[in-house]
Parts: structure tokens; sequence; C-alpha cells
């Protein structure tokens, strides 16, 4: 007799993947909630670990600020972020500041790097931040992928915009973080660099699953990442697999005709 599910045997348990970082009904007031309109309103996203996300939308429409919630930079007003499984909003100031150190890395359009020190020491910064002994094994592969491994000593004035944005990603990848986020990271550089900067983004996701989390007002950066999400007046209005340029362009100019 065929064997039937006995009772005792659970059910099949919905298939579900614990995202890399996720919002829920995430709104962000700036100033008194009377007072405007909501920056960010009840978005609710996961983010796939181990893929490149793209945040694209019109001038406003809520895309740093999105940034900032989903990194820990910035509180919600209401609603719930989770990096790696942790309720962002159950940390004091001390460990959130923590977390930021540790747990996600940024990247920056004008790669914020410290002036006075070398390629080497703003790679290692936020270790020595956070008190942590640098993996020197971690260090130089970070520091072979990112080909700065003879540019180490040079200090930013030295370098040129893509290999300043290169020791950028490369201390945001340092600590191995949860989510590596970057706000427009390819605004400051010509076309050639930023296609440059794009494939190292590409690359750590695929080489290493890294989680990327990138806002972009540039068609052709969508197309190196997995999916896009649109947002317009603070809400995901679209999504979007396996961009390509030419489709991104087409739901950005339908988004601005709108809004
Ligand atoms: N610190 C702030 N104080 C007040 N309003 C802000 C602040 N930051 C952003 N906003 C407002 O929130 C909305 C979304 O801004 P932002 O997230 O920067 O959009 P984007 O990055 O898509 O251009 C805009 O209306 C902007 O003016
Ligand atoms: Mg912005």
């Amino acid at each position: 007799m065929a064997r039937l599910h006995s009772r005792d045997e659970p059910a099949a348990a919905p298939v579900t993947t614990t995202s890399a970082v996720r919002l829920t009904k995430v709104t962000k007031y700036y100033g008194s909630a009377a007072s405007g309109v909501a920056a960010l309103d009840q978005v609710s996203v996961g983010i796939t670990p181990g893929t490149f996300t793209s945040v694209m939308g019109p001038s406003g429409s809520g895309k740093s600020t999105f940034l900032h919630c989903a990194a820990g930079l910035d509180r919600p007003t209401s609603g719930t972020v989770h990096l790696g499984g942790q309720d962002l909003a159950r940390l004091d100031e001390t460990r959130l500041t923590e977390l930021r150190r540790t747990r996600v890395g940024f990247v920056f359009q004008a790669f914020n790097l410290l002036p006075s020190l070398t390629a080497a020491e703003n790679i290692t910064l936020p270790l020595r931040l956070a008190g942590t002994r640098a993996d020197d094994g971690w260090v130089r592969d970070v520091t072979g992928r990112t080909g700065l491994s003879g540019l180490l000593e040079r200090r930013p004035a030295e370098l040129s915009g893509g290999q300043q944005q290169r020791v950028a990603v490369a201390r945001a990848l340092v600590t191995r973080p949860e989510v590596l986020f970057a706000d427009e990271p390819t605004g400051a550089l010509d076309p050639d660099t930023a296609l440059e900067i794009l494939a190292l983004l590409r690359q750590t996701v695929t080489d290493l699953h890294q989680t990327v989390v990138m806002v972009t007002h540039d068609p052709v950066a969508a197309e190196h990442g997995d999916h896009v999400l649109f947002l317009r007046e603070g809400r995901i209005v679209r999504h979007l697999d396996r961009p390509t340029a030419e489709q991104v362009r087409h739901i950005m100019s339908g988004l601005r005709g709108t809004s």
C-alpha cells in the first residue's frame, strides 16, 4: 500500500529565505508627520543574500532615505528593519554604532576617505575602530581583488578617482559585512572608470557572495545588478529582475512623467 503522509509528519514548510536586510512597513518622516509628506511610506521589501540590487527613482523619491534606514544610519518613524535577522529598533545607540562599523559597509559618491591615511590604513580603519585585529590573509585577499596591491602606501591625493573608489570598496568589504550599501558610487567617475567600479561590485557578489544594495540614477549601472527597486514618492512602485538598461530607461521615464 502506498504510504500516505502520516499525521505526525510535518506539512511541507513554506520556503523561507532569511533576508540579508528586510524592511517591514517602514515609514520615515523628517520633522513631524503633520508637517509634510513621508520620505518613505510603508515600504516592505526583503533583500536576498548574495544578490545585487539597485534602487532607482526620481530625485527626492526616497532612495537615500531607504539606504540610510536599511543600513541603520537613520531610524524609521515606524516599521521595522532587520539586518541579518537583527531587529535594529532593539539596539541602543552604542550597539547600533557597533553594527554600522562591523555589519554594514558603505561606499559613497565622494569616496569619503581620510586624506591623512594611506590606502592600507583607510582600508583597515573599520577594523581598528571596532577594536578587532586585522586578518592579514583576508586584507591581502581584499586588496588583491580590488587591484590595490601596488598602491597601499599612497594617500588619497596620490590616487585617481577610480583608485580612491576601489579603496572605499575594499574598506567596505574588510569587515565582511552583511550588506554593502552604495549611494551613487559611480556618480563622480568618468564612464570607463564607472564601469570598472560596477564590475568590481559585481565580482564581490559573484565571487564572494556579498550582498550589495546600490542607489543609482544610471540605467547602465543598474544593468550590472540582479534586481531593481523603483521608488516614487517614498513607495516601491516597481520591481525588475535581470534588468536591461533599455527596460530601466523606459520605466524611469514613465515614473518621471507621472510624478
Ligand atoms: N534631513 C532631511 N530633512 C528633511 N527632509 C529631508 C531630509 N532628507 C531628505 N528629505 C526629504 O525626503 C525626501 C526624500 O529624500 P531622499 O531620500 O534624499 O531622496 P533621493 O535620494 O531619492 O533624492 C525628499 O522630499 C527630501 O527633500
Ligand atoms: Mg539621494
